[in-house]
């Protein structure tokens, strides 16, 4: 299922020269399964046309001449009342305005009175424009009234300035609205620690232990958690993914600071997930300067890393709901069983990590679920997200 199934979302489009990355951010979310209906300010369409919107969201997009249309009278309220999201990207000074005050002289902010959904907005405008005191005021009015705004970012304007006036990118925007249909959501007014990647451990300054994770696991569970309303804490190790919209995150190298990160954010977390692939061992003294070839080849003697999971399961406070997983080679349900006791988990995910098509740096993952009272659940092959939001649904019935 995509993240956004079933979700309307109503995006207001209006007259900035950004329309064109609204009609980037309306095909991302149809693409994460959300219902896209566009409406376009008269402004907006001199830059740009509803078809562009009909094409990547495969729905009707409205603009002002449909108010004296057969439906006129009712659409704005229609409209309005079965969007789960108000989202106006981009907003300009002029339509903030006419929002802070009520106005409703198009589709658009007549759509506004009428929804009762969450408003976004994302407003772009010529940095002067946005520092002037009546847009600040609106700004202020619309935050006062529970509208979530963001941006806009600092960089090079349509007028040849820099400032502050671009409008978030559409990726961000996307994340955002994210956030705000995930609230009200399974795990909402939840705390979820996730770990994500590989460590690294020292050998000298250049040189590294590491493993073959790529974070794509632990960062599609992060961005699940965030889909189904969890406030999340994301420990990664290194890795170039970005971190989803909304994940609090926190970066780490080697086994122990992660160790550290998770033991400081355990206590007050209602659930750990550990899908990072900590190094079990450590160059147990890194050199202080770059190891030579000419002084002939190293011997590195390896120390125990702590096992973070079974130190977590022995504090007396700790999440209600521990979570690991097993990266398997072989005898995959039996380490996953020994593990799931060993380490005093309430679930872990058997990941068979030998097939091509599963496990490290793929997009899709191939798991079984297994429950501390015994229950065992076998995926099919999924995407990483589609695995993630099935761990999440298990262990938030589990928890309750
Ligand atoms: O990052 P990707 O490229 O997307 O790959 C995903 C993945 C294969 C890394 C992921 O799906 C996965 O299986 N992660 C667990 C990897 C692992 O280290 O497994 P393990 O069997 O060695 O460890 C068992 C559990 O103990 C894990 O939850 C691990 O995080 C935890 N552990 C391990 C060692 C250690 N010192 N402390 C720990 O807490």
């Amino acid at each position: 299922m995509l993240p956004l199934h079933a979700k309307r979302i109503v995006l207001g489009v209006t007259g900035s020269i950004a329309c064109y990355k609204a009609a980037d951010l309306a095909s991302k979310l149809t693409q994460l399964g959300a219902e896209v209906d566009v409406i376009l300010t008269a402004a907006a369409e001199h830059f740009i046309k509803p078809l562009t919107f009909q094409s990547v969201t495969g729905r009707r997009a409205y603009v002002d001449q449909d108010l004296w249309g057969p439906e006129g009278h009712v659409l704005h309220v229609k409209l309005g009342k079965d969007a789960d999201l108000l989202l106006i990207a981009p907003a300009t000074a002029n339509t903030l305005a006419k929002l802070a005050a009520g106005q409703a002289d198009n589709l658009l902010t007549l759509t506004a009175l009428a929804a009762t959904a969450p408003l976004m907005l994302a407003p772009a405008m010529d940095g002067g424009m946005f520092d002037h005191p009546a847009t600040q005021a609106s700004l202020e009015t619309l935050r006062a009234r529970g509208a979530h705004i963001h941006g806009p970012v600092s960089g090079h304007l349509a007028s040849g300035l820099s400032g502050v006036g671009r409008m978030l990118e559409p990726a961000e925007l996307a994340g955002h609205a994210r956030v705000a249909l995930g609230a009200g959501g399974p795990l909402a007014g939840r705390r979820v620690l996730v770990t994500a990647g590989g460590t690294q451990e020292p050998i000298d300054p250049v040189r590294v232990i590491a493993n073959r994770s790529s974070g794509k696991q632990g960062y599609a569970l992060a961005q699940a958690a965030l889909d189904l309303g969890a406030q999340v804490t994301l420990i990664s190790g290194p890795t170039a993914l970005v971190p989803p919209v909304g994940a609090h995150l926190l970066r780490v190298q080697t086994a122990v600071e992660m160790r550290d990160a998770v033991l400081q954010h355990a206590a007050a977390a209602d659930m750990l997930l550990m899908a990072a692939a900590v190094a079990d061992f450590r160059p147990s003294q890194a050199a202080d300067k770059k190891i030579k070839r000419a002084e002939g080849v190293p011997t590195v003697e390896l120390a125990a890393n702590p096992d973070i999971l079974k130190e977590v399961s022995q504090q007396a406070k700790k999440p209600r709901m521990l979570v690991g997983f097993a990266a398997e080679s072989n005898d995959l349900l039996a380490n996953a069983q020994g593990k799931l006791a060993s380490k005093g988990l309430d679930l872990i995910v058997a990941n068979d990590v030998s097939a091509q098509d599963a496990g490290f740096e793929v997009d899709t993952n191939r798991v079984i679920l297994l429950s501390k009272d015994g229950g065992q659940e076998e995926l099919p092959l999924l995407s990483k997200y589609e695995v993630a939001r099935k761990v999440l649904e298990k262990a938030a019935s589990l928890l309750k």
